[in-house]
């Protein structure tokens, strides 16, 4: 175990298996550079409320940097013997600037700087997902492109149902994911970036110094710079114990992964031999050891599967925060995991999936077949009906009878004479109803829905 944070008023030394036990740098090395321009950050405040002299500032700042470049390079290499990220920094800050790392810790604590870092990462992660958001959309955008004109069947309850253009059932995809756009916009302004709540009761630097603009941080986010800024706690005990916003951005998560993961559903359905309606380019499907024939959808298969693993981590965070008392209290340190790891799964379905969308080909004759169903213009039918002074519920039973009189006796209406239709309603003109069965003829008539 590397030098630890604490151990003044211990007469033993840590167990190994409590060491083993209670370490997270396995994983919360992850905020490695958000917890050094938390430290950049103080070290400015602590300068300005006089508690560092302007040399020592400078120098505890250039150390900061130089670890901070490191991170950024790629050359940051986490010791796995420190307790966690926390630690571990200012051991190598203190290779690296000497004894004056000992006053970086002023006026602060490790519950600060965890909460603090995993704030600024969840910011940070927010503006990547809508990235990795924009770009999935901008591959469903394309595909409608492509597709503009194509009607398909559209289905409730895996019935045929009515006729829909392609573009408008993508549309759907585009309007959930804007509105996963805008549940992680409100959860991004809703992260206050605070300091000053020491380890739970405040410190005694004056509330003022602790507003800094981090612009001088922060190079290339000018549009959220302000989202950066950073204050002083309203509340120093809720400061430290509050984990709302990550529980939120897991259900933000949850319910974002529950759309890719119907859209997964969907594409899976479509690319059966039963249905035919799609292809998925062969570089984004798989094989089976055994059988040479198959293509497979595992990528698709994983992103549903993997909703449920998105779920399980809100749950496993909800659970976990429920009995924690006020303030901090190291089940808190188990938030990280199930954050981490939603985010990174996330991304990288955003990605796979915008990959695989712009494989996908559509069977136009495949489709055409299934449009010839007849019951998918059976509620064009009412409408006919209702258009010559039918009352609706009165259309809707005719209609209803015709097609069990169809499917009873194996007849397509387009086959029946007028007088076979006449028994059912003298509405009925067969040449005007002939024109109904058309998949263009129908999405056009629908006129309540944008174009
Ligand atoms: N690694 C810990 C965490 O993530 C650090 C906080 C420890 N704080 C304490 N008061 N023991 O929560």
């Amino acid at each position: 175990m590397t030098k630890k944070l604490w151990g003044g008023r211990f007469s033993k030394k840590t167990d190994p298996l409590v060491e083993e036990f209670t370490k997270s740098i396995y994983y919360d090395y992850k905020l490695s550079e958000y917890d050094l321009l938390g430290s950049m950050i103080h070290v400015e405040i602590l300068r300005n409320a006089g508690y560092l002299k302007a040399g020592e500032a400078a120098r505890l700042y250039k150390g900061l940097k130089s670890i901070y470049e490191d991170v950024k390079n790629g050359e940051f290499k986490p010791d796995e013997r420190s307790e966690d990220i926390h630690t571990d920094i200012q051991n190598k800050l203190e290779a690296r600037v000497g004894s004056v790392a000992s006053k970086l810790h002023t006026a602060r604590s490790r519950n600060e700087q965890v909460a603090f870092s995993t704030r600024l990462y969840c910011k940070f992660s927010i503006l990547e997902l809508q990235v990795g958001a924009a770009n999935f959309v901008s591959s469903l955008g394309k595909l409608i492109h492509k597709y503009e004109d194509m009607i398909i069947p559209g289905y409730t309850h895996m019935q045929h149902a009515q006729a829909v253009y392609l573009r408008d059932y993508l549309f759907a995809y585009v309007e959930m994911l804007k509105r996963d756009n805008a549940r992680l916009n409100y959860i991004f302004k809703a992260i206050k970036l605070t300091m000053g709540a020491g380890a739970l009761a405040g410190t005694p630097i004056k509330r003022d110094y602790y507003n800094v603009k981090v612009s001088k941080f922060l190079k290339g986010l000018e549009e959220s710079i302000e989202f950066f800024d950073v204050q002083a706690a309203d509340n120093s005990i809720d400061s430290v114990s509050d984990r709302d916003f990550v529980i939120e951005i897991l259900s933000a998560l949850s319910i974002l992964s529950m759309h890719l993961s119907r859209f997964a559903e969907d594409l899976i359905i479509w690319s059966t031999k039963e249905f035919g309606f799609v292809d998925i380019g062969d570089s984004f499907t798989t094989g089976s050891s055994l059988m040479p024939q198959k293509k497979n959808p595992d990528v698709l298969e994983l992103v549903r599967g993997n909703a449920g693993r998105v779920y399980g981590n809100l749950v496993s965070l909800l659970t976990t925060m429920k009995g924690v008392p006020l303030s901090y209290d190291r089940d808190m340190q188990l938030d990280k995991e199930p954050l981490f790891y939603s985010i990174e799964l996330v991304l990288s379905e955003l990605k796979v999936l915008s990959g695989l969308v712009g494989t996908l080909k559509f069977n136009k004759d495949r489709i055409k077949e299934e449009l010839k169903d007849e019951s998918l213009y059976a509620a064009d039918l009412v409408y006919y009906l209702v258009g010559k002074g039918m009352p609706f519920a009165k259309a809707h039973e005719t209609v209803g009878k015709l097609v069990r009189y169809s499917t009873d006796y194996s007849i397509q209406i387009k086959d029946m004479t007028q007088s076979q239709m006449d028994k059912f309603s003298e509405k009925f003109v067969k040449n005007e109803i002939l024109k109904l069965f058309d998949p263009e003829v129908s999405v056009k008539s629908k006129k309540s829905i944008r174009r």
